[in-house]
């Protein structure tokens, strides 16, 4: 441009620019904002550093250990399961749940989500964990509020470290760790340590060996179908909340302890008018923002095959139901996210990208063998010498 040129004149030919440019572009785009390209590129997870073997053993020990929760009855693996994908989706009955359980007395309105991968969270700059991002801004905090939470473990943190102590197996792992007795706090980090040794291995999608449906499928994830807005980057997710317009999930109603489980965490969270929501609220109960009602965080859309069934209720029981649902353009609510428009694909459309979500999944399922727990065991008096 002449830099001679009167500012005015400049500015009048800029903004002719500006709209030769937005009519020569397909108003659709204009209206759904940035084309494809803006988005992280898919790709396989980055690679992490090898956790101490040893401090990872420990952690595995505590996820089976049942001591850790106030009435020794439940640990970290009866929610989620290492036999199934790391979540819960049958019950002790081989019956389905769409929906979690909880500490014994109440019960939970969310689907327990997986926990493979989930170290990668760490990487969301605005949310935590959890469907709603509620849960702690880092994992050990994560941890914490999973051990202590009432609804979920019910557990005391001086409690925890006392039960350590009186075990002679995590005395000697306290001790070959850490240098030292156990505290509640030395528990966390091994826990930490066990939930980052849980990343994907082998998906066809890292491994370079997506069959001929997963590539079309690809395409279309990238392209006609838009996943790629939401589901971005080696995580498949965002780290952002959106409404999709999942329904609601009737039995966090229908059921009382679900329902005063909804009610509790909405009110411990401060939500205005936490009795009055027909409705799991989502991110307001974050942000408390009215526009952020009915949003929940993109979930990662690695290891699908193990997790169904899916969305924060447990809604949708088959990856085919999901692709059904964004070919309808999501749910209904108000606002929906503006990228979720009715996507007409064809039958062969929609298996593929069936297809290129299940090429996500490692084809060695990531899981750890169980650890049997005594039910007794010995308080002690002088192991390694420490108390006398
Ligand atoms: C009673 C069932 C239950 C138990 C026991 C339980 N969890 Fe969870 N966990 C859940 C549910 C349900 C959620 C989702 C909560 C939400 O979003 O409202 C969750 C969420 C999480 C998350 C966040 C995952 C993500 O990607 O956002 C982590 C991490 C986690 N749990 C770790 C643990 C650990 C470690 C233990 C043991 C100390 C544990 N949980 C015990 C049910 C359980
Ligand atoms: C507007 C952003 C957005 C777009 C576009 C989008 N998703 Fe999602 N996706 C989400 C959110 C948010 C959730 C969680 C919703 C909930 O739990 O209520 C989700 C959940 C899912 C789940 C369930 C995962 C689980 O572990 O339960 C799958 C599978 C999925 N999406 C696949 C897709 C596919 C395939 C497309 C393209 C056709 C797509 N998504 C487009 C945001 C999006």
């Amino acid at each position: 441009m002449n830099a001679r040129m009167p500012t005015s004149a400049r500015h009048v030919s800029l903004v002719m620019g500006v709209t030769i440019l937005a009519l020569a572009r397909p108003t659709v785009l204009v209206a759904d904002g940035p084309p494809p390209k803006a988005y992280p590129a898919l790709g396989p997870l980055p690679a992490v550093p090898a956790r101490d073997a040893s401090l990872v053993e420990m952690g595995r020990r505590l996820f089976f250990d049942p001591r850790i929760s106030g009435d020794a009855g439940l640990s970290c693996a009866t929610c989620h399961d290492p036999a199934q994908g790391f979540t819960r989706q049958k019950n002790a009955e081989g019956k389905p749940m769409q929906l979690s359980d909880a500490y014994p007395g109440i019960r939970y309105f969310r689907n327990t989500p997986t926990l493979i991968n989930t170290a990668f969270k760490a990487n969301f700059p605005d949310v935590g964990w959890g469907w709603d991002g509620r849960m702690g801004a880092n994992l050990n905090d994560v941890v914490r509020d999973q051990l202590t939470e009432t609804m979920i473990m019910n557990m005391d943190m001086r409690l925890m470290h006392e039960r350590m102590k009186q075990d002679p197996v995590y005395v000697s792992m306290c001790q070959e760790n850490f240098g030292g007795e156990c505290s509640s706090g030395r528990g966390r980090k091994a826990l930490v340590a066990f939930m980052e040794s849980l990343v994907s291995t082998d998906a066809p999608f890292d491994t370079g060996e997506l069959s001929d449906a997963a590539s079309r499928g690809r395409a279309l994830f990238e392209g006609k179908a838009g996943c790629i807005r939401c589901h971005n980057g080696p995580y498949f997710s965002d780290g952002e909340p959106h409404n999709t317009g999942v329904p609601e999930n009737l039995d966090v109603f229908r059921d009382p302890l679900r329902h005063i489980g909804l009610r509790a965490v909405l009110s411990n969270h401060g939500v205005p008018k936490a009795d009055i929501w027909r409705r799991d609220v989502g991110y307001f109960l974050v942000s408390k923002d009215y526009g952020d009602v009915g949003k929940f965080i993109t979930p990662t859309l690695r290891e699908l095959v193990r997790t169904a069934p899916y969305m924060h209720n447990g809604v949708l029981g088959t990856l085919a139901e999901v692709v059904e649902f964004y070919d309808q353009g999501g749910g209904h609510d108000d606002p929906l996210a503006y990228e979720l428009k009715p996507l007409g694909l064809s039958e062969n459309e929609e298996s593929d990208l069936v297809a290129f979500l299940e090429s996500l999944s490692s084809r060695t399922p990531v899981t750890v063998d169980p650890v049997e727990i005594p039910e007794t065991y010995e308080p002690i008096e002088d192991w390694l010498g420490v108390h006398n």
